[in-house]
């Protein structure tokens, strides 16, 4: 690792700040400068940026991210949109090389670049960061393993992350993927590590941004798609509290262009959080009668006091580290997130939000839930008619 950090740390965080990527124009970005930057492959983190071409996915945006937790449904639509202004993507994995395979096919050859890690590992963490200059982190989990506790995943790996970015010295921008709701204070303990890993990155890295996206919606999610699926086998839905609780829901491709956008700035976004929700707010009960209404099924609701709904999930829980086995994943009856849902959880007043990164997001009612078709018993336009059906001059 001390080999890494020399020929990469030509400044440490010690000494010096974070600096924006841009302006990226200064004549020694650009590399007769110094010769050893006038290629545009990635050379180092500390390396000038180089950026060439007129912004889409075959130029350069100067901008080499190592982006963690890639795999998953938010990386998705990040890395998309990091390789189409011409980024290069480092992508960490773990497990099976298909994992990163659908990344592959959003970049140039070698702008996305699987690379395999233990994220118990301190020096395979530092190689896949090595050659970076922005590191994003979205490592998460809102249910425990056997082998990973909420605290491991969502605080202590964000701490080492931030502590190799410093230690590296020349990544430019951290990129801390928190949660709607982070709060010591939690009754949920996802949330209250994912606090823990805020105050971590922060402590580390001060001018690291923090992004608090609310519940997720999109192809992939996890929220819609198990009501969905419930729905359609069982023939009604359980609406745990009664389905009061307030959510702002957000399209994931909304959460991906506010970090991409708080990348693009001048370092205004550097130090601060933001939080990401959709530009309505629903109860439960509301964000389910859109789920009905998309995939054409008259709504039917159980009613499941929280009680009830604990002790349903509980057994999972308790069960855990007490059977030899992998439990299986829990969906509906999470009894972290149901914990989680006996307070709102919405954008706070005096927050900064998609507007203070110049964007607006999408209605979650339409595009974001059209996906939903797919669990039509007659297929896509089952019960629906043209004029019913979502414009694509709607789509983003
Ligand atoms: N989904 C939401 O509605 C939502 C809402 C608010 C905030 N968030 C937060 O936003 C971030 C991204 O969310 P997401 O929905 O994209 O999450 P996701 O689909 O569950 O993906 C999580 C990523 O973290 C990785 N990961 C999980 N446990 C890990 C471990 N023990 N070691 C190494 N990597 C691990 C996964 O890798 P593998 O593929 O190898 O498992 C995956 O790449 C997370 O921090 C999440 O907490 C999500």
């Amino acid at each position: 690792m001390q080999a890494i950090t020399r020929k990469l740390g030509h400044q440490s965080f010690k000494h010096s700040s974070f600096k924006s990527l841009h302006p990226l124009s200064d004549d020694h970005y650009y590399g007769y400068v110094n010769p050893r930057f006038a290629s545009n492959i990635a050379t180092g983190g500390t390396g000038p940026l180089v950026r060439k071409g007129t912004g889409g996915r075959s130029s350069v945006s100067g901008i080499v991210a190592t982006v963690f937790g890639a795999t998953g449904f938010l990386g998705r639509y990040l890395v998309q949109q990091l390789a189409k202004m011409g980024s290069q993507v480092l992508v960490p994995f773990r497990g099976s090389e298909d994992s990163p395979r659908h990344l592959k096919l959003m970049g140039d050859l070698g702008q996305i670049v699987p690379m395999k890690y233990d994220p118990r590992d301190e020096n395979s963490v530092k190689a896949v960061m090595a050659k970076a200059n922005v590191v994003i982190n979205l490592i998460g989990r809102e249910y425990e393993t056997r082998n990973y506790s909420f605290e491991e995943v969502n605080h202590h790996m964000a701490e080492q992350l931030a502590m190799i970015a410093k230690e590296h010295g020349g990544i430019m921008r951290f990129i801390q993927v928190s949660c709607l709701g982070a709060s010591p204070a939690s009754s949920s303990r996802m949330l209250r590590a994912k606090a823990a890993g805020e105050e971590a990155v922060t402590r580390e890295l001060p001018e690291a941004t923090i992004m608090r996206p609310a519940v997720m919606i999109g192809t992939e999610d996890r929220i819609l798609n198990p009501w969905a699926f419930f729905a359609k086998k069982y023939g009604f839905l359980p609406l745990i509290g009664g389905g009061s609780t307030k959510i702002q829901p957000v399209f994931v491709a909304d959460v991906a262009a506010a970090i991409v956008s708080s990348l693009k700035d001048n370092g205004t976004s550097m130090g601060k959080v933001y939080e990401l929700g959709g530009p309505d707010v629903y109860t439960m009960h509301e964000l389910a009668e859109l789920m009905f209404d998309m995939i054409r099924e008259w709504p039917r609701y159980v009613n499941v006091p929280f009680p009830i709904a604990k002790a349903i999930s509980s057994p999972r829980e308790f069960l855990l580290n007490k059977v030899p086995a992998p439990m299986p994943v829990p969906t509906i009856f999470n009894l972290d997130a149901i914990q989680a849902l006996a307070t709102d959880n919405i954008v706070s007043k005096d927050a900064l939000t998609f507007k203070d990164l110049e964007l607006a997001p999408h209605k979650v009612k339409g595009y974001p839930i059209e996906f939903l078709i797919q669990y039509r018993k007659g297929g896509p336009n089952y019960g629906s008619t043209v004029s019913e059906r979502v414009s694509p001059e709607s789509y983003p």
